[in-house]
């Protein structure tokens, strides 16, 4: 990749200090806080601001659009954060959701195990030195407890992955939906796990966002499903405009599988630092459903009416991040173009998704101008989130919203008052339409779908 000043994939930024640019416009244009920052804040955990907010909202509401308004056979779920400590019994998270941990005795810097180069000899990743501890199995559960007394019996774990809570209700929903197989459920919400070694900015934290989707097949079927279900979830990061090349799919070997898994892959992006995960689909076969049978003693499989036969179902899981994607939605989009003077920072977001659809700006404050401009406003409020700028010069209100990402800018000038019409400013190739005040809206709907 290059890492040279010009030219990289991100414009003029050199790939080793995409992170540190986006880091910081973050910031300053209220993506996203560092947790707790005035007490110098508390590891891997961010704050979004107010565009950060957004964002992830319309890429959770791209999401459930997508996997369950627009279809017949999903149907949502919101699940409690805190289950019964049984449900991590049998799913196996309390034996084997662990990570192999290792002590660097010399710099006391702690790491997984697989962060050492298995073809070199054992070194620290931090201090370079060979003085380390053996690997020893660490569980990444959060543990808390219910109720005023701390001791064992009222343990209760922060849900590492929300996927269980539609499992333990697989037949609540089926029954109250009227569902048959093949069907799914979906959800999001938090989920949290002690990383040892989280960073990369909000793409491995310890607190984050899940958007999962269990699909209950019959399990002669699950291959299929499983290569159908990769393809729709490939193609929707297309649809969000995610640059393709910057995409790919990998398959996980068998050392790789995690413990309820017979196939996964992971689609994976480009990030600065490398190819990374972004979503995991994993044929679970019968695995959890299974392990809940065992455990509650309830009956949790289903009885195929067409087939004439009871079975437990097979599950196929698309297991998205909310953060990763937004990061990915960031990263994909961010720019720095131009020189000297016509130098800027943009953010190239889908227009579905970008926080603020639109911008209007009063060019100078005289002849009923800003009053035009605040009932042009003012009539784009009510349909999406417009924000209004009368402050600095229009090319600086300009930048501000490149570095936020708004596609269009709305400039209200002497010819609007006296003509009706307005100029709209693309975002990405900075050209400019004229469109007449009343025909704004619609100009936009067709432009922002
Ligand atoms: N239910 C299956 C499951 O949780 P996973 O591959 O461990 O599978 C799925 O996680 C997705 O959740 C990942 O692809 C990633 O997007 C997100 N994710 C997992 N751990 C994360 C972390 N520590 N920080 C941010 N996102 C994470």
């Amino acid at each position: 990749m290059n890492d040279t000043n010009h030219q990289s994939d991100w414009g003029n930024v050199a790939t080793g200090s995409v992170m540190d640019r986006l880091v910081s416009l973050s910031k300053r244009r209220g993506y996203v806080f560092q947790s707790s920052e005035i007490y110098g804040g508390i590891g891997s955990t961010w704050d979004y601001g107010p565009l950060g907010v957004e964002l992830k909202r319309n890429i959770k509401d791209f999401w459930w659009r997508t996997m369950v308004e627009r279809r017949d056979d999903i149907e949502g779920l919101d699940a409690a954060i805190l289950m019964s400590p049984k449900v991590w019994e049998a799913s196996g998270h309390i034996d084997g959701f662990t990570d192999p941990l290792v002590d660097c005795k010399n710099c006391k810097h702690r790491f997984r195990e697989d962060e050492i180069d298995p073809d070199k000899e054992p070194r620290c990743p931090r201090c370079g030195r060979g003085d380390l501890s053996a690997a020893r199995q660490f569980n990444l559960m959060f543990k808390t407890f219910m109720g005023p007394v701390e001791d064992d019996a009222s343990v209760v774990y922060l849900r590492p992955e929300t996927a269980q809570g539609i499992y333990v209700n697989f037949l609540n929903v089926m029954n109250a939906a009227r569902q048959k197989l093949p069907f799914g459920i979906a959800q999001i919400g938090k989920a949290f796990r002690n990383e040892i070694t989280p960073g990369n900015f909000i793409f491995r934290t310890r607190e984050f966002e899940q958007m999962e989707m269990q699909y209950f097949v019959q399990p002669g079927s699950a291959g299929e499903w499983l290569e159908r279900w990769l393809e729709e979830r490939n193609e929707w990061y297309r649809e969000l405009g995610i640059r393709h090349d910057k995409l790919r799919v990998h398959e996980h070997g068998d050392e790789e599988l995690a413990h309820y898994a017979a196939a996964a892959f992971d689609i994976e992006y480009e990030f600065p630092f490398g190819w990374q995960e972004l979503e995991g689909v994993h044929n679970r076969t019968d695995f959890d459903l299974t392990a809940h049978e065992r455990r509650s003693g309830k009956k949790l499989s289903y009885f195929d009416e067409e087939a004439k036969e009871r079975y437990v179902p097979y599950i196929i899981e698309t297991s998205a991040g909310v953060d990763r994607t937004l990061l990915v939605c960031l990263v994909d989009g961010f720019r720095e173009e131009g020189e000297g003077k016509e130098a800027r920072t943009v953010l190239r977001l889908d227009p579905r998704i970008a926080p603020i659809k639109v911008a209007v700006f009063p060019l100078v404050k005289r002849d009923g101008m800003p009053e035009m401009a605040i009932e042009v406003h003012a009539a784009l409020k009510r349909r999406w989130n417009a924000f209004f700028d009368d402050g600095g010069s229009i090319g600086r209100r300009y930048r501000r919203q490149d570095e936020a990402g708004t596609p269009f800018c709305v400039t209200v000038d002497g010819e609007s008052t006296s003509d009706g019409t307005v100029t709209v400013r693309h975002r990405d190739s900075m050209t400019q339409d004229r469109v007449s005040a009343d025909r704004l809206a619609e100009w936009l709907e067709d432009h922002l779908s």
